[in-house]
């Protein structure tokens, strides 16, 4: 019996067939997932990289209630086209801390894995408010009211911890100081700058919803989430192959 003729038993006989697709698939399952159960992390550490700050995650919060999703993702894709127009690809790690994370499948709008520092603050709260103020075409809905909504601060807390339980590498001391240090970054005067610098090394500290009272409104937040977004890796010295191990 030649090798194809044998190959006609698994054809006539169903019962056979399936069982052989079984043990075909489960070789290529365990190929494939079995060493993913003895790597301790399949993301490798890029440096620059930190857990959001208090007030950034309050921001990443208002994004999700409002739904920006549904038209930005965050993902730029290894394509050239992606590259020239929105900057380096995604690294797994700069979505590491997002719980969960924001690459959406939808793009209405520009992609928004590296806006952060495209734009100035003040260009963020006119188009947060009115879309068509800054781009006549947009179809962006507008969100004027972020600016007079206080932010609802008591979860700050609660909030990292939530995190913490999740695998984000919060210190009990960046949870205990959330409150002080939302409030921080957006007041450079304050008298905790120093220990709150410390605490997130090279977060921003300013007034990102140009408000003039005291209070944190919800577009101090998402303004400061927004210009925190594919900022924290240094592209310029980041070395690809230097992860490679
Ligand atoms: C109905 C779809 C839609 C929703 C919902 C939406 N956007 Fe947009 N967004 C757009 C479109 C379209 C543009 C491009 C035109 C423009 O700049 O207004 C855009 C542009 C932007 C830009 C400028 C990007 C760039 O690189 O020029 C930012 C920032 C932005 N949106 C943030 C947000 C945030 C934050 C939210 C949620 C509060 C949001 N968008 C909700 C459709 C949407």
């Amino acid at each position: 019996m030649s090798l194809w003729n044998r190959h006609a038993i698994f054809e006539k006989n169903s019962i056979i067939l399936t069982v052989g697709i079984l043990v075909v698939v489960a070789i290529g399952g365990l190929v494939e997932i079995a060493p993913l159960f003895y790597l301790r992390s399949t993301i490798e550490r890029v440096e620059g990289v930190r857990p959001y700050t208090p007030l950034e995650l309050a921001g990443r919060d208002i994004y999700v209630r409002e739904g920006c999703y549904n038209c930005h993702s965050q993902m730029i894709r290894p394509l050239r086209d992606e590259v020239e127009r929105y900057g380096p690809y995604s690294l797994a790690a700069e979505s590491m801390f997002d719980k969960p994370f924001q690459w959406g499948s939808k793009r209405t709008g520009p992609d928004l894995a590296r806006v952060g520092g495209k734009y100035s603050d003040e260009w963020h709260v006119a188009h947060l408010r009115e879309p068509r103020s800054i781009v006549p075409q947009s179809i962006m809905p507008g969100y004027a009211f972020l600016a007079t909504t206080d932010l609802d601060m008591r979860a700050a807390e609660g909030h990292l911890a939530a995190n913490r339980a999740g695998g984000v590498p919060y210190s009990p001391e960046q949870i205990a100081k959330a409150l002080e240090d939302l409030r921080t970054q957006v007041n450079p005067d304050s008298p905790n700058l120093q220990a709150f610098q410390a605490r997130y090394p090279g977060a921003t500290v300013r007034n990102f919803g140009g408000r003039t009272g005291g209070v944190v409104s919800e577009m101090d937040a998402l303004v400061a989430y927004l210009q925190v977004l594919g900022t924290m890796v240094d592209f310029k010295s980041y070395d690809a192959s230097a992860n490679i191990r």
